[in-house]
Formats: structure tokens, C-alpha cells, sequence
């Protein structure tokens, strides 16, 4: 019996150190210490062949893009693929229901029809330092937590200041300090941005989001999740504001394409930009995450989402204006739910209090380590409520669409800028939806939050007018930022009718109290627990880092550039169930329901899959005797991705484009906290798909011929 255990213990062991590889995101600059285990699955380039500071490497074509997501070069003409949902707010405000781009797709065809978006940045790695040194000087062990962050702070803000003095005139330089291990070592990163950044193609929606947001999250799936934009730059190649002077931007570097297809078990790797992950917390934060905030969260963006709904389903206007903003909360509110389930199927919170208290043992005959789990306990307890009250403030009150023009307007004000344009502002809003929203937001907000963190002044209010649909009726009726006609009014107003006006409006007096009453009785607080938390991470990473010497560890994500690498492989979502990694156009044609907005399948989709008509894009999925032809559309990999890794490019071993990753499945949502190599899979368009519809269903076959397709 016993030797039978050990047996199967061994054999669960070998399983999971040999899955558990594909967990991790690299730093590029270091990934030489993967290269042999990278190669040993089937990576055939170099460590420089993914960062050089010498030479082009394929750090070079790869972009931040929107400070939120990842893109790719693949021209030598600054032609660059996105995800859709990374362009879609461009192509919502390039939309209107005379030129509904979200709905019908958008193509360019020429140059000259390419759509400037103001605003929009992308950023290019040029170099990555270790600068721990530097930043910890005069950094000392047992520091006032506050001064020690206030150090660390100043010595950054000189190392960046002096390495854009370095740069001098040069056009487009940013720098920036990230700290890594928490706190253990920090990173110098140099960008580059460029400004002039247009929209060259995207998808209808019926592509680009098929599925919508009931597919999110999910597989299999069958989104052609990518957008098409171009950088430009002045006539040195140099960054520069939009100019119709400008020209295509000529990058050092730019994938090449592979249509050579892909197998179950190929090497692959993502390369981008991932957000945020925290997979070294105290079970603390977990148990916070899973217990505390996601249920509130959820709950709040469930009662949005439904009133956002109703009125996108009764009127194509309103449709248009809160597309957008309605995918942004189905997202995340959808992950949450996903990320609870995993949480609690992979016991996360008792697995991480079962690690803590083996690493307390070890801790117990190391000084160094004395005491500083409990004092992590304890400065969680205290930072709990503060969190919690912090995120229903932002979740609630804050969403109130009302309340937002009030802080742009005084924003503007502050800064001394010209007051916010009324069509801008007002561009994509709607009264009665707001109106209802802060009803239920307000409701929620005064049952959901404690009462020491709610203003008493609205208590009153609300108990005066006798209820807070009363007062929401009030406040809407009343304020001159309730409309786009009031709001211009209000800023046509001289000075002195200006100041009275402001000074009586409802919401401009419900958003100082609610601002005030945040950032008196919250902000400090959660400030203060944060920064001493923050001052326990270091050694708390570096206790995990020596108790487990054999582990490689990787930083957690920041929003810098990173290498995961995986294969290409399905998995059992359950017992007696296999996922396979391909999906085709079949599964779209499958789920093609005109009466369903996300499931409506364009007519010129339709008409090419009833005529086969797939030219060189065609695959045979049916066997040689018998050929059965048709379009390959999206596949999985092991490869340890999260928000922010959308639009990365997913590379074959050879480092050519094969993909562009766009989201994971729903048993992987929980990897930003625990990865499970077993279920986690991120998910990619093939890129033979997005070839196939810019060629066939957008009719830009011309953009190819700008490409290097192998
Ligand atoms: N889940 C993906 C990501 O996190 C895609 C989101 C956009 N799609 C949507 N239906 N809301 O960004
Ligand atoms: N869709 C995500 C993004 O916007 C990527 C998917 C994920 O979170 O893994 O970055």
C-alpha cells in the first residue's frame, strides 16, 4: 500500500514538473537562462535573435500599443496587427450609423484613406538595464516603510531624468523604473513612442467579435480578433504628432509570416506586453480576492450590464454609443467569474496557507525572517476594509457617467485648459441609461458600503427626498451636466453666472462629497496599509526565493515586455472529455444565427464558405482520398499569458508569426493568481485566418503584398 502511494506520488510529481515548465513570463534581456529548455522543445534561434541592443532583433517589431495592449510590425512600411478589441475603441469613434464600421468593418484602400486616432501611442523597447543598484541606494533594512518607498522613488525619478538628458533632443524617448521579485531588483526601461498611429482595416464585428461577449473567455472559439493599423513618421523616421505630412514608419524589424500551419505539440512562444499577475501573494490577498471583492464586484457590473443591455437592444443608437463600454465591463466582470471558480477549484488560499506554514517553519531559525508572516496577516486585516471600500467606491459611485463630465470639466479647469468640447464629451452618452445606472449605483452604494465611509450629507439627502430614485430624479433634473444642450449652455455662461451655476449644481456638490469623502477617509489609509505592505514583499519574495532554491522563478507581471513559451496542445475540461487546439470555419457556420447580433455571420463570409471558395487559404481537414476543405480560425497553447498579452504575437520556433494571441479559455482565468499547467491555454487567431479575411472578406488582398509571407 505504501510503496503503491510512493509510486503515484512520483508519477503526480513527474507530471507536474514537466507541465509546470510552461508557467512563466520572462524577461527578454535574460532569457538566455531558458534558451536550453526553449531549444530542448523545439526553439530553433538564439537568445539575441529575441533581445539585442546591438543589432535588430524580434524585440524590435513589437509594440505596447494603447498602453494596454501588444502589436506587431509586419511590413517594413510600419504596417502593424492589433487585436480587435485593442482597436475597437478607434474604430467605434470612427463609427456613426451613416458609417457603422463596427458593424460593416473598415478597409483602407490606399493610403490616403487611412484613419488618423488622436491620442493613440504605440511604444517600442529600445533597451532594458539592471539599475538595483542604483535604485536602492541609501535604501536600508528596517526603514520607515513610507521614506524607504519615498527613496526608492527619488532615486528612480533621477536615474530617468538623467537617461532622458542622455537622449537630449531626440524625438519620442521615455523612460521608466519597474521593480521586479518585488522589490528585489529593478529594471530601466527605455521606450520609444510614436504618436501617428491610423487605422488602416478591422474586421465587421460579426469577425472581429464573433461570439461577442457570451463567447469571451471561452473555447472553442472562432473570433477574428485582429485589427490592421499603420505607424507613421516624419520624413527623418522619427516620431512625430499627426501630419498628413508624415510617412509610413520604416521599423528596424517586422515578422515574418508562416502559412505553413501548425500541430498539436509544436513549440510556441508569446512575446508582449502582460499586465499584471500575483503569483507569489500571501494567501491573505487571495482569500480577499475570492471572498470579499470579486462578489461585490461582480454583483455591481451584473446590474450595469443589464441595464446597458436593455437599452443597446431597443435602439441601434444606443447600440453604437455603448458598444464599447459595455465590452469593457463584460470583460473583466466575466474573468472575475471565471478567476472565482478556478480559485476555488485549485484551493488556492489553502494550498498558499499550507506553503505558509512550512515556510514559517523554515523561518523560524532565520532572525532575518522573524515574525514577518504574522506582520503580513495583521497589516492585511487592517488594509482589508480600506481595499474593499476603495473598490466599491470605484465599482458604484464612480461609474456614474454624470459624475465623470463634472471631474472632466474640473480637471480642465485645474490644469488651466480649455473647457472639454460638449460633442466630445457628450459624444457617446445617454441620459436615461445613465439615469438608471446611478440609481441602482447609488443603492448599492449606500447598502454595500460600510457607513463610516459613506457621506453623511447624502444619507440626508436621500432620507430627505425619501427615497434614491427621488434623489436620482433631482440630481438629473437639476444639473447643467445632465445633457450635451445643458452643458454647452453652462460653459457659454460669463464668469460670474458661471461660478453661481457651478456652485448650485447637484452633481458638481455630490461629486466633491463623494471626492472628498474618498479621499479623506480612504485614500490616506489604504495608501499608508499599501506602502506597508509593499515594504514586507521584498523580504517576503526573497524568504520564498531561498526557501525554494530549485524553483525558477519568474518576476510577476508589469506591463513590460516578456517571453512565455509553450506548445500547442488541447486539454480535459473534464472526465471523459478532450478540447482539441483548431478551430475552423465550420464551428462558425455552425453557430451563424442572423437573429443574434455577435452570431451574425457577414453575407460575404457566408457566400465564400457556400462556394469554398478559400483559394490558397484552404485546408484539408478530411483525408486524402476524400478531401474536405476548409479555413483554419483559431487555436491554444500552454503558453502563460494575461491581460495586456492581447494583439502579442504568438511565433513558431523559427521566431515567425503564426498567430496573435487574444485571450484565454475559462479554466485558465485564475492563472493571474495560480497557473495550472494542466488547464491553462491562452488563445490565438491563425494568422492564415486573418489573412484570409483581409484578402477574401475585406477585398485588401493588396495588403499582403506589403508583408513577408512564407
Ligand atoms: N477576454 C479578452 C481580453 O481580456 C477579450 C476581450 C474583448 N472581447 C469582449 N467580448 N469583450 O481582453
Ligand atoms: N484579452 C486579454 C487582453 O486584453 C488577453 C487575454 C488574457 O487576459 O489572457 O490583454
Amino acid at each position: 500500500m505504501r510503496r503503491r502511494f510512493a509510486a503515484l506520488a512520483a508519477c503526480l510529481l513527474a507530471v507536474t514538473t514537466m507541465a509546470s515548465a510552461d508557467e512563466g513570463m520572462w524577461l527578454p534581456s535574460l532569457i538566455g537562462r531558458q534558451v536550453k529548455d526553449m531549444k530542448a522543445k523545439g526553439f530553433k534561434l538564439s537568445a539575441k535573435d529575441i533581445y539585442d541592443i546591438n543589432q535588430a532583433s524580434l524585440k524590435d517589431a513589437i509594440v505596447l500599443f494603447g498602453r494596454g495592449c501588444t502589436g506587431e510590425l509586419v511590413s517594413d512600411e510600419g504596417l502593424l496587427l492589433t487585436n480587435h478589441h485593442c482597436g475597437y475603441g478607434q474604430v467605434q469613434s470612427h463609427s456613426s450609423l451613416e458609417h457603422d464600421y463596427l458593424t460593416d468593418g473598415f478597409w483602407a484602400m490606399n493610403r490616403a484613406e487611412e484613419l488618423p486616432n488622436p491620442g493613440l501611442e504605440v511604444l517600442f523597447l529600445e533597451r532594458m538595464d539592471d539599475v538595483t543598484g542604483r535604485v536602492l541606494e541609501g535604501v536600508t533594512d528596517g526603514m520607515d516603510p513610507q521614506a524607504r518607498q519615498a527613496r526608492i522613488d527619488e532615486n528612480c525619478r533621477i536615474l530617468v531624468e538623467e537617461t532622458l538628458a542622455r537622449y537630449g533632443d531626440a524625438k519620442g524617448y521615455e523612460a521608466s523604473v519597474e521593480s521586479m521579485y518585488y522589490g528585489n531588483q529593478y529594471f530601466l526601461f527605455i521606450y520609444r513612442t510614436f504618436r501617428d498611429v491610423r487605422l488602416v482595416g478591422a474586421p465587421p464585428s460579426a469577425i472581429g467579435k464573433f461570439g461577442g461577449d457570451t463567447d469571451n473567455w471561452m473555447w472553442p472559439r472562432h473570433t477574428g480578433d485582429f485589427t490592421v493599423f499603420r505607424i507613421y513618421a516624419d520624413a527623418d523616421n522619427q516620431p512625430a504628432d499627426y501630419s498628413p505630412a508624415n510617412v509610413p514608419y520604416r521599423p528596424k524589424k517586422h515578422f515574418t509570416i508562416s502559412t505553413k500551419g501548425i500541430r498539436e505539440g509544436d513549440f510556441t512562444f508569446v512575446y508582449g506586453f502582460p499586465g499584471t499577475t500575483r503569483e507569489y501573494v500571501v494567501s491573505d490577498y487571495v482569500d480577499y480576492v475570492l471572498n470579499d471583492l470579486n462578489p461585490h464586484t461582480i454583483r455591481l457590473r451584473t446590474e450595469r450590464l443589464d441595464i446597458i443591455g436593455a437599452a443597446m437592444a431597443a435602439d441601434p443608437a444606443v447600440r453604437i454609443k455603448y458598444a464599447s463600454k459595455a465590452a469593457q465591463i463584460a470583460n473583466a466582470w466575466k474573468k472575475w467569474q471565471g478567476e472565482s471558480l478556478g480559485l476555488a477549484r485549485l484551493g488556492t488560499v489553502a494550498k498558499k496557507r499550507d506553503y505558509e506554514a512550512r515556510l514559517e517553519q523554515w523561518m523560524a531559525d532565520r532572525p532575518e525572517y522573524a515574525g514577518l508572516l504574522d506582520r503580513l496577516h495583521e497589516v492585511y486585516e487592517q488594509w482589508r476594509p480600506y481595499a474593499l471600500a476603495n473598490g466599491l467606491y470605484r465599482e458604484s459611485v464612480f461609474t456614474i457617467e454624470l459624475l465623470k463630465m463634472v471631474q472632466q470639466l474640473e480637471t480642465a479647469m485645474a490644469l488651466g485648459k480649455p473647457f472639454p468640447d460638449a460633442d466630445v464629451l457628450y459624444k457617446d452618452y445617454e441620459q436615461a441609461v445613465d439615469r438608471q445606472l446611478a440609481a441602482v449605483m447609488l443603492e448599492e452604494f449606500v447598502t454595500a458600503v460600510p457607513e463610516e465611509f459613506v457621506p453623511q450629507q447624502l444619507t440626508a439627502a436621500i432620507a430627505q427626498l425619501g427615497s434614491v430614485e427621488a434623489y436620482v430624479g433631482y440630481l438629473f433634473d437639476n444639473s447643467a451636466f445632465a445633457s450635451r444642450e445643458r452643458y454647452a449652455a453652462l460653459c457659454a455662461l460669463d464668469e460670474a453666472a458661471f461660478v453661481d451655476t457651478m456652485a448650485a449644481d447637484p452633481a458638481v456638490a455630490l461629486y466633491s462629497l463623494l471626492g472628498g469623502t474618498y479621499n479623506a477617509e480612504i485614500v490616506p489609509e489604504y495608501q499608508r496599509l499599501n506602502a506597508e505592505i509593499d515594504a514586507l514583499y521584498p523580504l517576503y519574495m526573497r524568504a520564498q526565493m531561498e526557501f525554494e532554491p530549485e524553483r525558477n522563478f519568474y518576476p510577476d507581471a508589469n506591463l513590460t515586455l516578456r517571453v512565455a513559451y509553450g506548445t500547442v496542445e488541447g486539454y480535459y475540461p473534464e472526465d471523459g472529455m478532450y478540447c482539441l487546439p483548431f478551430t475552423t470555419l465550420e464551428g462558425i457556420i455552425a453557430k451563424d444565427n442572423p437573429d443574434i447580433y455577435d452570431y451574425d455571420v457577414p453575407d460575404r463570409l457566408r457566400a465564400i464558405y457556400d462556394a469554398k471558395d478559400y483559394g490558397r487559404w484552404a485546408i484539408n481537414i478530411g483525408t486524402k482520398k476524400e478531401p474536405y476543405y476548409t479555413v483554419p480560425v483559431a487555436f491554444i497553447a500552454t503558453n502563460h499569458t494575461t491581460g495586456g498579452n492581447s494583439g502579442s504575437p504568438v511565433l513558431n520556433g523559427r521566431g515567425e508569426l503564426i498567430g496573435i494571441n487574444f485571450d484565454r479559455t475559462w479554466l485558465s482565468t485564475m492563472s493571474d493568481l495560480e497557473f495550472d499547467p494542466a488547464m491553462c491555454r491562452n488563445i490565438a487567431v491563425d494568422i492564415r485566418y486573418v489573412l484570409f479575411v483581409i484578402d477574401k472578406v475585406g477585398g485588401a488582398g493588396y495588403l499582403l503584398d506589403e508583408m513577408t509571407i512564407r
